[in-house]
């Protein structure tokens, strides 16, 4: 099996005013091709800040991040962006879609990068699959939470990734559309062998991947990957 990412004593510390925060610190994992994850941990335990190093959103303060087997600590921001385009899929906790494109159109932009066919006949596709196939012409303004939440996925689906970090994906959902965005995410594990690893406050869904690295506090209190020490 080949190493997808690996993270090696990776420390994050932020400087708010004279103040230093170290926000992660001693954190080291492997996930392998195919693997599911999910980070679990309390409201500012560092998840979101975490996730985001691993997907060469931010960088560290320390430690390395390699991902595919490319090492995203010493790349430039543009590199980083070409690697996430790449490999990269990333559902945010807020969606952040773009506010003056479609939903459609915000479902386009990582196939229009990475220079693909058919961009809206691919986008309309996977919009049809998270089942907002007719709201592909509204604003994310006028859509609710769970269906901006819904776009995120297709959006973050359109690059096929290697792997997919979802950053609460089923927070904002109601049960139903929460299972089906569940399931959405590991059929694409299944189908396409795509990498999971997610954040998220339920433990049901938790239970539902291989791996569970629980932090607290910045760094990590259990991990199932890990054999228990006797
Ligand atoms: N840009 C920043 N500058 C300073 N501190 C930050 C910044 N971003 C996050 N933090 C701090 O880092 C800590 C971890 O934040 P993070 O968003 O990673 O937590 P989280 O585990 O995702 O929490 P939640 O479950 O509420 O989403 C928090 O104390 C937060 O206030
Ligand atoms: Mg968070």
């Amino acid at each position: 099996m080949s190493a997808i990412l690996d993270i090696q004593n990776l420390k994050k510390i932020y400087n708010s005013g004279s103040r230093e925060l170290t926000v992660l610190q001693d954190i080291n994992f492997t996930l392998y091709t195919g693997d599911t994850c999910s980070i679990v941990g309390p409201s500012g335990s560092g998840k979101t800040t975490l996730l985001g190093l691993c997907a060469g959103l931010d960088r560290a303060s320390s430690g390395s991040v390699i991902l595919n087997n490319i090492r995203l600590d010493n790349l430039s921001e543009d590199k980083r962006a070409q690697v996430r385009n790449l490999y990269v899929g990333f559902i945010f906790q807020n969606f952040q879609l773009i506010p003056t494109l479609t939903a459609l159109e915000n479902v386009m932009v990582p196939l229009e990068l990475r220079g693909e066919r058919n961009v809206q006949r691919q986008a309309l596709e996977l919009l049809e699959r998270v089942g907002l196939a007719q709201r592909h012409d509204h604003y994310p303004t006028q859509l609710s939470g769970g269906e901006q939440q819904r776009i995120s996925l297709a959006r973050a689906f359109s690059n096929k990734p290697a792997i997919l970090f979802a950053d609460e994906p089923t927070g904002n959902l109601d049960e139903e559309t929460g299972e089906k965005v569940e399931q959405l995410l590991f059929d694409l594990n299944r189908e396409t062998g795509t990498t999971l690893v997610l954040v998220t406050h339920d433990l049901e869904l938790a239970e539902k991947t291989k791996r569970i690295i629980r932090i607290k506090g910045g760094t990590v209190v259990s991990d199932t990957g890990v054999p228990a020490e006797r």
